[in-house]
């Protein structure tokens, strides 16, 4: 898969680019990340991407030349290899909050083009440029370059052959609309804390009941949203109603 990313921060992209399994899989060849600074497309000495907004107000706007250029040079680089344009998605607050279920989509595009604003804005007329908007949640951000980030981190961990684990990626928190269970490693005991005594039976039937049991309390406790949307089996409502352990 190819990511492209609009920023006027590119070293930031290539840093997180070149770290981790971002760039094992980088390597391996799964997929490539590509930056375009709207900042070549400028023409003023300064080399300004923003201006003052019309109508007044305080703060600076990004101007859209240099990103619908940036846009329109990383579309050029794919052309020339003959494949078809990213689709262009704008990070921005006012975007839809962007959820698994729209990482899942993104990892199954040959192309993504990640259009990261700055300042207070974009010029309006910049999201006629792309087909989406997202947000990471309802905070404000200087620039879309961390939101790109991260769902570079989450689009790129559902390719084929990254995690190399398809188990732990389906079992895992909102693959299935809950929470994780708790996880518990070596010591048993750590700082007068004890793991549960059903981890350490050896009763894989029963172990899966309580983690199973741990997720459905967790979502319900910490995730009302989440817990709101599931259609609960009878097997769960029952696993919610039993007691604690002793
Ligand atoms: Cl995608 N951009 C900015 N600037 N702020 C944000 C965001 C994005 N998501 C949450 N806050």
């Amino acid at each position: 898969m190819r990511f492209q990313v609009v920023t006027i921060f590119p070293e930031l992209i290539d840093a997180f680019a070149g770290i981790g399994l971002i760039a094992k899989a980088v390597e391996g060849g799964l997929m490539r990340i590509e930056t375009c600074s709207p900042r070549r497309f400028t023409t003023d000495k300064h080399q300004s991407v923003d201006d003052a907004p019309y109508g007044g107000g305080s703060g600076m706007v990004m101007t859209p030349e240099p990103l619908a250029q940036a846009m329109d040079a990383l579309d050029a680089s794919v052309a020339r290899e003959g494949v078809p344009a990213a689709t262009r998605v704008l990070l921005t607050p006012q975007g839809k909050p962007f959820t698994q279920a729209d990482a899942r989509r993104f990892a199954a595009l040959p192309g993504l083009m990640l259009v990261c604003g700055r300042y207070e804005g974009v010029d309006e007329r910049v999201r006629s440029l792309v087909s989406e908007q997202i947000s990471l949640g309802d905070f404000v951000l200087n620039g879309g370059e961390v939101a790109a980030m991260a769902v570079i981190e989450s689009v790129s961990r559902l390719l084929p052959g990254m995690l190399g684990n398809a188990l732990s990626l389906s079992e895992e928190s909102h693959a299935a609309g809950l929470l994780e269970y708790p996880h518990y490693t070596r010591p048993r005991s750590f700082r007068g804390m004890e793991v549960p005594a059903v981890l350490l039976s050896g009763n894989h039937a029963t172990i899966a009941r309580w983690r199973r049991r741990q997720a459905l309390l967790r979502t319900r406790a910490l995730r009302p949203d989440l817990f709101a949307q599931l259609a609960l089996e009878p097997a769960d409502r029952a696993l919610l109603d039993e007691e604690d352990e002793p």
